[in-house]
């Protein structure tokens, strides 16, 4: 059986391996950044874990679709990164704070076309149902972000509201990745579907994980600035949370809807908006809330890899993927 510690070397030789054309070094170049940065590489390796689950070996028919949803992923992470006027990436400038705007989305839409290409290359007997799933997924994560945007603008979003659009920019990538490696790797349609809901709930973990390290993480572990959320006044599970918390006290609610709408321009505004709404956070619970939040989602992945079958040595494959992702944020 295909253990951990050869799913860690097949994605360092898979990204170590990985190219793209040289010219225009203007269009590749940032592409070859963001790829060379890293990342933690969640989605390919939930791919080659769902497929070492049924195979003994990585083949190619494996290695170009996982490949794809890393590239894909970068992508996202590049538009998003404009549209958040996100400055820092993998601990890294971001493409469009080291190129500029422009740069960021033609080379952004280079990768998504570099992503379909990898994904063609699926064997013939199961390209279609990756196809539909590939795009079906690509169109949630658009549809999620939208959904993400419309957000900073509306004073107050239900968890269900919430719930919609991390499951859609977040959560379906990671289903889609663990379901890719079993479809590949010619798992039954029930097995598949195990593996879709134990990728969607590990995905909505690691989305509220993400929020919470958003405000509390350690830039330089996380590798993003901290407090980016609190100041493009992002719909956080945080924020959610905390007007669930403050619904009975109107007065409490108008006040923390008054400091979370802030607009920071200086540093030090900044730096004391986010002292405050952290405060709140802090007072309310709503960290440690968010703590448990994670371990709920993540148990939820569990029982949805529970019904796809596997023996306790397969199932550890899953468990621990699920502790090594969300572990750093309970
Ligand atoms: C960032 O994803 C976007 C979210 C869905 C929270 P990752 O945290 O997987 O980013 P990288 O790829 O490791 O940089
Ligand atoms: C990321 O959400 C989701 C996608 C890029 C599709 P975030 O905006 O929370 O991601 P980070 O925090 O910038 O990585
Ligand atoms: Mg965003
Ligand atoms: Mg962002
Ligand atoms: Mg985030």
């Amino acid at each position: 059986m295909i253990n951990e510690k050869s799913i860690d070397e097949a994605i360092l030789r898979m990204f170590s391996g990985i190219s793209f054309p040289n010219e225009p070094a203007g269009l590749y170049d940032p592409l070859r950044y963001m790829i060379s940065i890293g990342g933690k590489r969640i989605r390919p390796r939930l791919c080659l874990t769902a497929w070492a689950l049924f195979r003994d070996a990585f083949t190619d028919e494996v290695i170009e679709p996982a490949m794809a949803l890393e590239v894909f992923h970068s992508f996202t992470l590049m538009h998003d990164d404009i549209m958040d006027r996100s400055p820092l990436r993998r601990g890294q400038p971001t493409v469009w704070n080291k190129w500029n705007e422009d740069t960021a989305i033609l080379s952004g839409d280079v990768m998504l076309i570099d992503a379909y290409k990898r994904i063609a290359k699926a064997p013939a007997g199961v390209l279609d149902s990756v196809l539909k799933l590939f795009s079906d997924t690509a169109s949630g994560v658009c549809e999620g972000q939208q959904l993400d945007m419309e957000f900073e603008n509306v004073q107050e979003v239900s968890m269900e509201e919430y719930s919609r659009m991390i499951g859609l920019k977040t959560a379906v990538l990671l289903a889609c990745s663990a379901k890719m490696g079993a479809l590949l790797a010619g798992a039954s349609e029930e097995q598949c579907s195990a593996l879709y809901d134990y990728g969607w709930q590990l995905g909505m973990a690691f989305q509220v994980a993400d929020d919470l390290l958003d405000a509390f993480g350690d830039e330089k572990v996380f590798g993003k600035p901290i407090g980016g959320d609190i100041l493009n006044c992002k719909k956080s599970w945080l924020t959610v949370r905390t007007c669930e918390a403050l619904s009975g006290d109107s007065k409490a609610l108008a006040d923390f809807h008054r400091r979370f709408a802030v607009q920071a321009g200086s540093d030090s505004e900044k730096k004391a908006k986010i002292k405050d709404i952290k405060e709140i956070y802090i007072k309310l619970g709503v960290d440690a809330a968010a703590r448990e939040e994670v371990a709920r989602f993540t148990a939820l992945a569990l029982e949805a890899a529970g019904r796809a079958g596997l023996d306790a040595e397969r199932f550890e494959l899953l468990r621990s993927f699920a502790d090594k992702l969300v572990g750093r944020a309970s």
